[in-house]
Order: C-alpha cells, then sequence, then structure tokens
C-alpha cells in the first residue's frame, strides 16, 4: 500500500494505474467499521481502491471540534493495509489549500439543500464538505466515490454537486452501519465517555425506530399514514424522558421528516419519508437518519 501526500506523488502511481477504475473513499479518517465497509464496497466495484484521509478545516465552524478531532494516522493506515487498500491520500493543509482558505473558490451548494438541518447549524459546512471533495475528485480522479447514508445531507449535496457541474465520478452510497445497540457509528462515538452518555447517545436510533415502526404499523392496519409533527413530537418526548439519567443532558437539534429523494420537509410519514435528526449528548454532537419504509 502506498502512502501519498501530495498531487505530484499520486501521478506517478495513477499512471501505473492506466485503464484500471479507482474507487475513491473520502474520510477525516478515525476509522471504524462504518468506514471499513465503504472500503470493502469500493475494493467490491473497482480495480484500485483510494481512502483519502484528510480533517478539512474548510468544513469546521470556529466553535467546533476541529483542533480535538482524532487523528489516529498510524492505526488507520493498519486497517488500511488490513483491507488491501492500494494508496492512502494524506495531504496536509498546505497541499489542499496552499494559498490558505480566506480567499479560496468555493463550491457553494444550492441553499434549498443547506438551509435547513445540519446546514441551518453548521452555516458553511457543506460548502466546506463539496469544495474538498471536489478537490479530491479532480486530484485523485476516482470512477467511483463511496459516501456513507449515515451523512445524509452530505450525500445528497454530493450527488447534486457531480450532477450540476458534470463531474465524471459515480458516487455510490453504503447504509449506516449500527453497533449491536443501534447507535449508528460516527468518528465522534469516542467522545462520549460515561455509560450515561453512551445510554443517551442511544435515544436517536431509538427514537428513529420507533418512528418507524409506528408508520409502518398505520400503514399495516390500513390507516391513513402518520402526522410526521405530531409523531415525531410524541416519540421524541417518550425516548428523551427514558434515556435521560444524571450526568447527562440530551438536547434534540432538529428532527425532522423529508422527502428521501428531494429532501424537502414532509407533513405525513409515508413510504417515501426519511427521518433526520440530530443531538447534542453532553458536548457530543450525533447525528443519524432512517428511512420510514
Ligand atoms: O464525511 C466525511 O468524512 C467528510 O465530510 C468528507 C466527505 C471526507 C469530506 O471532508
Amino acid at each position: 500500500m502506498q502512502v501519498i501526500s501530495t498531487a505530484t506523488e499520486y501521478d506517478a502511481i495513477y499512471q501505473q494505474w492506466q485503464d484500471q477504475e479507482v474507487a475513491l473513499v473520502p474520510t477525516m479518517g478515525a476509522l471504524h467499521e462504518g468506514h471499513l465497509a465503504l472500503i470493502r464496497l469500493a475494493r467490491q466495484v473497482a480495480d484500485v481502491v483510494v481512502v483519502s484521509i484528510f480533517v478539512n478545516p474548510l468544513q469546521f465552524g470556529p466553535q467546533e471540534d476541529l483542533s480535538h478531532y482524532p487523528r489516529p494516522l498510524e492505526q488507520d493506515l493498519a486497517l488500511c493495509r488490513e483491507l488491501g487498500v492500494d494508496a492512502v491520500f494524506t495531504p496536509s493543509v498546505a497541499v489542499l489549500y496552499p494559498e490558505g482558505m480566506d480567499n479560496v473558490t468555493t463550491v457553494v451548494p444550492p441553499v434549498s439543500l443547506t438551509e435547513r438541518f445540519c446546514g441551518e447549524f453548521r452555516p458553511g459546512h457543506f460548502t466546506g464538505v463539496a469544495t474538498v471533495v471536489l478537490k479530491l475528485f479532480n486530484l485523485l480522479r476516482p470512477q467511483v466515490a463511496v459516501f456513507g447514508e449515515k451523512d445524509a445531507q452530505q450525500l445528497m449535496v454530493i450527488r447534486q454537486m457531480v450532477r450540476d457541474l458534470h463531474l465524471p465520478v459515480r458516487v455510490l452510497p453504503h447504509p449506516t452501519i449500527r453497533e449491536a445497540s443501534g447507535l449508528a457509528l460516527s468518528s465522534r462515538n469516542r467522545y462520549l465517555e460515561t455509560e450515561a452518555e453512551r445510554r443517551a447517545a442511544l435515544s436517536l436510533s431509538a427514537i428513529l425506530n420507533r418512528v418507524r415502526l409506528s408508520a409502518r404499523q398505520a400503514v399495516q392496519a390500513g390507516q391513513p399514514p402518520l402526522n410526521a409533527e405530531t409523531t415525531l413530537g410524541e416519540i421524541s418526548r417518550e425516548v428523551l424522558a427514558e434515556q435521560s439519567g444524571p450526568g447527562v443532558t440530551i438536547r434534540l437539534q432538529y428532527l425532522a421528516a423529508v422527502d428521501k429523494d428531494t429532501f424537502e420537509p414532509i407533513h405525513t410519514l409515508g413510504a417515501n419519508a426519511k427521518v433526520l435528526a440530530a443531538a447534542y449528548v453532553n458536548d457530543v454532537r450525533l447525528i443519524d437518519n432512517m428511512d420510514v419504509e
């Protein structure tokens, strides 16, 4: 496995791959089973697998965890080696942003996609994501790129960028990987320090599961689809009351139903509904989502 950090080094190995199909798995490192599933999928669909590891400052807000973001590079490289990754691209900030980030050209995704949910609470985040992903696509020239469905809004933004800018990259989504408890895997789970925090973190998947179950039961019973606002409100109150405990505060940031194809908010929990959630467990921000069907 080659570990490279500059475009010139990459160009040299890219030439050797000739007509082979290259799949990229873009990551910020701190790899967990969720990333490993993306890498395995990349391995299945392409001849060559490239993983990028770059904690992208442009997608972090001033109050966010950029300086504390976990960077266990040696561990990440060992995992990539085990999975037969061909190359890991670990550029420095100076390689990706040689002139700094203040006056850099950015990709601004449509406001209709970013004004709500994570975009509302993390201004500029999706501009940072789209910009770095476009840079990675241009530098690494993959034919396929694999992204996790846990970051559902990010996936929408990237798909739309690929369509709008006619990028010659096939975006391949991978379903969210969960612990047996239901907790969606995330690099930020390692910030959950106490048992109470870990228990509270299960609130997100518990709410989403219960919403899904109730919506399905209504359909199976031949009832009209449930009202999204009422159902989400009732179930979240129920779950938060159960999962709260001493030493832990759970603060729901958003909980909403959207059409899974357009991301437009919807008012009933029909077959096309996706439910999105974000919450703070003490200081740790977690996100999750689930399709009703
Ligand atoms: O999902 C992530 O890890 C990041 O947002 C990505 C896509 C690697 C861009 O920095």
